[in-house]
């Protein structure tokens, strides 16, 4: 029998949709355990009782701290990590300010993997415990961060980043070049240990027409990889699109043209949708990825959150890091919840972190294995100290509920809040 560990602490796990149910979605328990073995969840249920019943097992007790799944992150740009928190731009001039000349870096194998390990290392120690993250043009790029990820035992999604138009010199494939390399990483990674290939159009102003149809024509052979690009994040942007795309109905015609609108394609932004796109999204089960941060740091705008799901669309969360300004699914959180007072619909508590587990692990079709504490998931796990600083012990002090004890953290905690990270079992922070 593979040893057991039962960790002890408050645990808050979802049994359904806080979207349609509110906060009695979620099953707090003040005095909860979670009983681990071989890298996934055996039992959720009260300490005390787990104790008796598993008397064997390493206890590990995180006293008052908040057991909930690791945060899921379902948009991060990795080789961005450098560029985080870049001035004064907004986003065309940000990707050829900022952007291009760093990613034009990680053609280097060191570069990238050193990258790579800085990045993991410091989402890890903000309870972030898988990503979906674009690389860079190079090959390179995608080897260093699913090497990295397979180090550490963590289940991510990543792919090659492709463009082939209105990119500088040293960040430009082909069509062909796109094709053939984005396949040769899909055929070397996808299902290996814990890591699976997102085909990765960067969006359709740096694409030929020739490049989304040889990348839809892949993901027609491939039918269960994500399929991960942005839409509709900037009105500058958008503009842009019409103007390369004449034919195009709209911006997400320019993806559903050359076979890249699909259940299992991820959108980035879509903040500035048109009705038919709403509808095209919804009828395909698509998901649409909020990066609040991001959205406000590049003055993208103000995402329709409650009206979108409303509507029945998928929805996960996410930093955009480094068009977003935070490692942190907790900052990512906040700046949700302000965007969502700025459209009259505040999101509660249990709504924030539903998306940044549960929802987000939805929008990466990988919620039956990561974002939730239940029996057969796997075991990457968080202890939220609720009383990381000063400033949210006092307020926190107060709280007569768990969403009153949690939401001080949500708003205004970072890397001091995660008492501890684990990964399918495992230790790491
Ligand atoms: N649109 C195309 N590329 C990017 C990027 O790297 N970041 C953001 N925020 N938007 C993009
Ligand atoms: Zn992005």
């Amino acid at each position: 029998m593979p040893s057991q560990t039962l960790l002890l602490g408050q645990t808050l796990s979802f049994v359904a949709d806080p979207f349609a149910d509110g906060p009695a979605a979620a099953r707090h328990d003040s005095a909860g355990g979670v009983l681990v073995a071989d890298g996934h969840i055996m039992e959720v249920g009260h300490g005390a009782d787990l104790r008796a019943a598993y008397p064997q097992a390493q206890v590990v007790d995180h006293g008052q701290a908040l057991l909930i799944a690791g945060f899921v992150d379902a948009h991060v740009h990795y080789p961005q990590t450098g560029i985080i928190a870049s001035w004064g731009k907004r986003l065309i001039d940000w990707l050829n300010s900022y952007t291009f000349p760093e990613e034009m870096r990680f053609g280097d194998p060191a570069y990238a993997a050193d990258i790579a390990s800085q990045y993991l290392d410091l989402t890890l120690a903000h309870g972030t415990t898988t990503v979906c993250s674009y690389c860079t043009i190079h090959p390179e790029s995608v080897d260093a961060i699913f090497t990295a990820a397979q180090a550490r035992g963590q289940r991510i999604v990543a792919g090659k980043t492709c463009m082939d138009r209105n990119a500088p010199d040293g960040l430009r494939d082909t069509a062909r070049t796109a094709y053939d390399d984005s396949r040769a990483l899909l055929q070397k990674w996808q299902g290996v240990d814990r890591l699976s290939y997102a085909i990765t159009p960067r969006f359709s102003p740096t694409s030929s027409v020739a490049q989304l149809e040889a990348l839809g024509a892949l993901w027609a052979e491939h039918p269960d990889c994500l399929m991960q690009t942005h839409l509709s994040e900037q009105i500058d942007e958008i503009a842009w699109v019409r103007g390369l795309f004449p034919e195009a109905r709209d911006y997400l015609d320019t993806y559903e043209a050359h076979g890249l609108l699909g259940a299992n394609g991820l959108y980035g932004h879509t903040i500035h949708l048109e009705q038919r796109e709403k509808d095209r999204l919804r009828e395909v089960g698509a998901a649409l990825v909020h990066c609040p941060t991001s959205n406000t740091f590049i003055g993208s705008g103000l995402f329709d959150m409650a009206g979108l799901v409303a509507a029945g669309q998928r929805v996960g969360l996410a930093t955009d890091t480094g068009g977003g300004s935070s490692f942190s699914m907790l900052r990512t959180m906040a700046a949700a919840y302000e965007i969502g007072q700025l459209r009259g619909t505040p999101l509660h508590a249990a709504q924030l972190l539903w998306l940044a587990t549960v929802g987000s692990a939805r929008s990466l079709r990988l919620d039956d294995r990561i974002g939730n504490l239940a029996p057969r998931m796997e075991a990457d796990i968080i202890a939220l100290d609720l009383a990381s600083t000063p400033a949210i012990a006092q307020r926190s002090a107060r709280a007569t509920d768990i969403w009153e004890a949690v939401f001080p953290t949500i708003m205004m905690g970072d890397d001091r809040a995660i008492a501890a990270t684990w990964v399918a079992g495992k230790r790491l922070v």
